[in-house]
């Protein structure tokens, strides 16, 4: 008993050599056994110390698990600096001002919109993952010229939820513009997922954030005129049946709908959806019809013009974009809030859908004798069979929904705003095909 208490008394000692006389004990081939144990669990100590102080001293790697910084493509986001010009670039900056996130802000209409909303004192943050569906140094140059403006946009996808909460911990958004979207009807035929992953599963992680977040905002986000799909019946107005989607983009638009139904129903978001009739102008989208007529005809090469089985004309109710920002902007203004928090709704929510055209559809034959006059350049025409690739033969909007509710009412004829986009295309475009920020 009194060995296993002098034992366990030793035990309890510090191993510091010389300290005790251990060669008259006789435990000695023990104590010295337990010496040398002490002294590794020692050194066992302070060599896990000093890796520890070398990972809490060496700068934080960003990484995807990291919360604070995280890595995207070559973007980094996360950390104080960038917190800071998040909140600055959202920051109001006139009474009652909203404080908008723009998603798809480096796209062309998210563009025009966050530059309108920026000019009059809102605040605006963008997010964009920048893909490369059409040259991506156009999309550059747009982000260039919002970041003139104060507009700071973030580069992510919006299925990253966590990026996505982080901005809602950063900024509380009063409103949110979801332009983000795979657009053009043909590119489905080749890339199907992509209209899956940005137009359907971002907007539902889009709408999960929004919900949860506290206050939710107001959502305004960008349906299609293609919903109408093979309708016959025109103008084509809200309460038109839109179940026959001619192509898989209109059906992810279609769905778009159904999901905002859900989610306004469920949670309490206030949900809006326009559905843009053929949007042009400058900084406009290359894989549009007016945008590569016009560098065909520019390069004398021959362009597709197509036509129904007959020979009847396609024709599409062309929409100037400063129409649309000003009914984009008006259905910032008017949109309902939202009645949940933190993912509780408390009441119901406006849910509205508005179409956003110009009324007056015009031949796609009238649009190319338009540019030629404007270019001054004889167009080599290839009339051709529609082909079975999505497109419908005509779209034209009924607006009297949006004129009563949001005020809206177009007036840029095409002449007039295809004036303004060759001026601009002009001079991005310089003859030996560089680009110029104007
Ligand atoms: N331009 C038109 O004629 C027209 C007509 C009807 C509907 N719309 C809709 O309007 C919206 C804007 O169209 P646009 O003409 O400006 O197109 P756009 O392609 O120029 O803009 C969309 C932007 O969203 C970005 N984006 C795509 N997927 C994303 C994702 N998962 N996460 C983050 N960013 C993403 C793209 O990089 C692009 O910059 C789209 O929803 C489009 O479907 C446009």
């Amino acid at each position: 008993m009194s060995q296993l208490k002098t034992i366990s008394h030793l035990d309890n000692i510090p191993s510091t050599p010389g300290k005790f006389k251990m060669d008259k004990s006789p435990y000695i081939h023990r104590l010295r056994w337990h010496s040398w144990l002490c002294r590794v669990g020692l050194w066992s100590v302070v060599f896990i110390g000093f890796i520890l102080i070398f990972f809490l001293r060496s700068p934080p790697a960003p990484s995807a698990g990291d919360p604070a910084r995280r890595i995207l493509g070559n973007a980094v986001w996360g950390g104080p600096a960038w917190e800071k010009r998040v909140r600055s670039s959202a920051r109001v900056r006139r009474n009652h001002g909203l404080s908008v996130l723009v998603t798809g802000a480096a796209g062309f209409v998210g563009t025009h919109v966050s530059t309108a909303l920026k000019l009059r004192g809102d605040g605006v943050l963008g997010i964009d993952n920048f893909n490369d569906y059409y040259e991506v140094s156009l999309k550059r140059a747009r982000q260039t010229l919002l970041d003139r403006s104060g507009v700071f946009v973030v580069e992510g996808d919006v299925n990253d939820s966590a990026l996505l909460r982080k901005l809602f911990d950063v900024v509380p958004f009063t409103h949110v513009m979801h332009l983000a979207a795979q657009a053009g009807v043909r590119y489905a035929m080749q890339n199907p997922g992509s209209y899956v992953h940005s137009n359907i599963a971002g907007f539902v992680s889009l709408l999960e954030v929004c919900k949860s977040a506290n206050p939710q905002p107001a959502i305004v986000w960008a349906s299609s005129s293609s919903v109408y799909g093979l309708n016959s019946k025109v103008p084509f107005s809200e309460k038109d049946r839109t179940d026959q989607p001619a192509s898989l983009y209109a059906a992810t638009k279609k769905a778009g709908e159904e999901i905002a139904h859900t989610y306004n129903h469920i949670y309490g978001l206030s949900i809006t959806g326009l559905r843009f009739f053929t949007v042009y102008g400058p900084w406009g989208r290359p894989d549009m019809a007016y945008f590569f007529f016009t560098k065909d005809i520019l390069r004398g090469k021959s362009i597709s013009i197509f036509e129904g089985p007959g020979h009847e004309t396609v024709a599409r109710d062309f929409t100037y974009i400063d129409d649309i920002v000003k009914g984009c902007v008006a259905a910032l203004d008017t949109a309902g809030k939202s009645t949940g928090s933190g993912g509780k709704k408390k009441g119901s929510a406006p849910l509205r859908v508005f179409n956003l055209g110009n009324t007056s559809p015009v031949p796609v034959t009238e649009l190319v004798s338009i540019l030629e006059r404007l270019l001054k350049v004889k167009a080599k025409r290839s009339m051709q069979k529609m082909p079975r690739n999505g497109d419908v033969m005509f779209t034209h909007a009924n607006i009297s929904l949006a004129q009563r509710e949001l005020g809206y009412q177009p007036t840029t004829d095409l002449q007039t705003g295809l004036k303004k986009f060759v001026r601009w295309y002009l001079g991005y475009y310089s003859n030996s095909g560089k680009k110029r920020i104007g």
